[in-house]
């Protein structure tokens, strides 16, 4: 891999602590990983939404839109194009929590080997494996792309869960079946976990309302 030895670490000046001790809240990944069409992205908008809400600082980086720009020379045939798109979506997602921002990441990430190493890159207890379980069936009738078409049709190689591997998440810290529970349901389970493990505030309110996001 390229890279170089003569390379150091700049310590800012500014850190994680100092941003940290100016906020009411603490910085973490919110990582969801699953097949297209699970709901990734809807969810993912709706929990970005309901903590924008709350006053929280967050950013989200959806699988799509980082492949039309940052990762547009990357593909999906090739394992290691799919491991180099997780991989620097890892290292944009450590930045952002060293903003102090909370980062909400929609890639299907399909390899665990990959989620790992984005997780190995913050501290333990600031990233999120949430797994947006959807049996294939029922993504595959949503089908909000008519991806799954083409990719039965033959029109499409290499898609996940058709002719390419999903490896469900082996200690996800949430399981969301968005096939049987409700966005919002789903949007709170998020926000109460962020809550409870102390990454934003107990006394902050619950949202009930979050009004519609993106698509997935
Ligand atoms: S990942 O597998 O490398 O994590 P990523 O989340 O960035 O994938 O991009 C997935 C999106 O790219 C899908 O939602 C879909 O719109 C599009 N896409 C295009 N080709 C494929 C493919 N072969 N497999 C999966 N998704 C694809």
């Amino acid at each position: 891999m390229a890279g170089s030895s003569n390379i150091v670490w700049h310590q800012t000046t500014i850190t994680k602590a100092d941003r940290q001790a100016k906020s009411a809240h603490k910085s973490a990944v919110v990582w969801f990983t699953g097949l297209s069409g699970a709901g990734k992205s809807t969810l993912a908008n709706r929990v970005e939404q309901a903590l924008f809400q709350l006053g929280i600082r967050t950013y989200l980086l959806d699988g799509d839109n980082i492949r039309s720009g940052l990762n547009s020379d990357l593909g999906f045939f090739e394992r290691s194009d799919r491991t180099e798109n997780i991989r620097r979506i890892g290292e944009v997602a450590k930045l952002f929590v060293d903003s102090n921002a909370i980062v909400l990441t929609a890639f299907i990430s399909p390899f665990q080997s990959d989620r790992d190493l984005a997780r190995s890159r913050v501290l333990p207890g600031e990233f999120f494996e949430v797994y947006v379980k959807c049996p294939l069936e029922v993504c595959e009738s949503r089908d909000p792309k008519g991806l799954y078409k083409k990719a039965r049709a033959g029109k499409m190689k290499d898609f996940t869960g058709i002719d390419s591997p999903y490896e469900p998440p082996e200690s996800p810290e949430l399981v969301l079946d968005t096939s049987v529970e409700t966005l919002d349901t789903c949007t709170e389970k998020v926000v109460d976990l962020l809550r409870a493990q102390g990454i934003i505030p107990k006394q902050t309110e619950r949202t009930s309302a979050y009004s519609t996001g993106g698509t997935d």
